[in-house]
């Protein structure tokens, strides 16, 4: 008997969620379905603008039983109506940005997030006649003060790459609501274990797979969840047509590291703030970000608005470019390697000079502003589920 999965905990949707009892094998645990295409046993047109919510399995791109099976667990853990999983987080992201925004549409977007958002926000969408305005959005007014009559969505990553900066996602959505606009979230740093953005009032919320919810670092993917009437256009456009399709190999492993995210966050969430504590009170720590501590600028908002403070944690100290070199050479547990959200420790050193200055543009005071936080780089860690004392043993030695 199938039960009502809705009502039930996120602990048991996302073990339970999209997992399609298989009449034939009868297997407990999800196969993978491999197959590029599809016997067709009726007519069906060769077309993907012509394809319907009943039509048969047809070729891969347009669809496939395991990718299927990935985006309903997710779209089960963030309470959405639909859910489209992709290659990578950044063919979800450029899904919705170049699938939904037009030749004179003007984008409003947090002024520092991930690099590669940040780059095609920049480089890619003026290209296409998209006008955009960066600000920074952990202060609501800043995103009232940039919406134009033409701004036809807002875009917030909350916390953000690399300072953890929060939006306020309830207040953002009701201000885009009120000036036409769509409200995008990319909530990889948060999962829906600890935000879930449609709740609040966004339209549509974007992850890389490829962090916490694969959690495994062996896999990529991204997705991007939102309303049935949303998504149906970009899955024809964006997934369809752009072509950046999930391997159902990669749907599969992410589909079963995501049965165990909510007990996974909690031990990241409680590691994460062992180490913020250790590195607050180390002497040769400058400065600790993490919103689950009291001296995050935002605490309040993110207390309200997190049920867990997941497990990323950026850190400066002086010297940075040499302590980068003696955690490549003297780590013994903790890799230094980009990513995050991973079950293992990770580490990077990200340079004020490539990020602030190359991905983001700063220049003059907003430069200033970015320095006088991360002064030369930031440490950003993404705290794994080894035991704290190790992990802080590791950096205790680098330190
Ligand atoms: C917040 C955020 N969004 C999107 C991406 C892009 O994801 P992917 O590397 O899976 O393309 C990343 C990658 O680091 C990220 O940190």
């Amino acid at each position: 008997m199938s039960a009502d999965l809705s009502k039930k905990g996120i602990s048991t949707r996302a073990i339970h969620a999209g997992e399609e009892h298989d009449t034939a094998s009868h297997s407990s645990a999800p196969d993978i379905v491999m197959s590029s295409t599809f016997r067709v046993e009726e007519e069906i047109s060769f077309s993907a603008n012509n394809l319907e919510t009943d039509t048969p399995y047809v070729y891969t791109r347009w669809g496939n039983p395991t990718n299927d099976q990935l985006e309903e667990k997710l779209a089960a853990l963030e309470q959405a109506e639909s859910c489209i999983a992709f290659a990578t987080g950044m063919a979800a992201t450029t899904a919705v940005l170049l699938g939904i925004l037009s030749k004179g549409d003007h984008l409003v977007i947090c002024d520092t997030n991930y690099p590669g958002t940040a780059e095609v926000a920049r480089n890619t969408l003026p290209r296409f006649g998209i006008d955009v305005t960066p600000v920074d959005t952990s202060d609501t007014e800043n995103v009232s003060n940039a919406l134009r009559d033409n701004t036809r969505m807002v875009w917030l990553e909350t916390p953000s790459n690399p300072l953890l900066k929060i939006a306020d996602i309830a207040s953002i959505a009701k201000i885009a609501k009120g000036a036409g606009a769509l409200l995008a979230v990319d909530s990889t740093f948060a999962t829906p274990i600890a935000t879930r953005p449609l709740q609040l009032g966004a339209d549509l919320v974007v992850h890389s797979l490829t962090k916490y919810i694969g959690g495994h670092g062996d896999a990529m993917g991204g997705a991007v969840c939102g309303s049935r009437e949303a998504l149906d256009h970009l899955r024809t456009e964006a997934l369809s047509h752009f072509g950046g399709v999930i391997s159902p190999f990669n749907a599969w492993l992410i589909l079963r590291g995501m049965a165990t995210l909510p007990i996974r966050m909690r031990e990241h969430a409680a590691n994460a703030m062992a180490v913020a504590s250790y590195l607050e009170n180390h002497p040769r720590v400058e400065a600790v970000i993490y919103p689950g501590l009291e001296s995050h600028p935002q605490h309040e908002l993110a207390a309200r608005q997190m049920d867990n403070y997941s497990g990323m944690v950026s850190f400066r100290v002086g010297n940075s470019k040499e302590v980068a070199a003696r955690m490549m050479n003297d780590f013994e547990i903790i890799h230094y390697a980009v990513s995050l959200g991973h079950h293992r420790s990770l580490m990077y050193l990200l340079r004020t000079e490539d990020l602030a200055e190359t991905s983001y543009g700063l220049k003059g005071s907003e430069l200033e502003q970015y320095r006088a936080v991360a002064g030369d780089g930031l440490f950003r860690f993404s705290v794994g589920l080894e035991d704290a004392a190790d992990i802080c043993a590791d950096l205790e030695r680098i330190l």
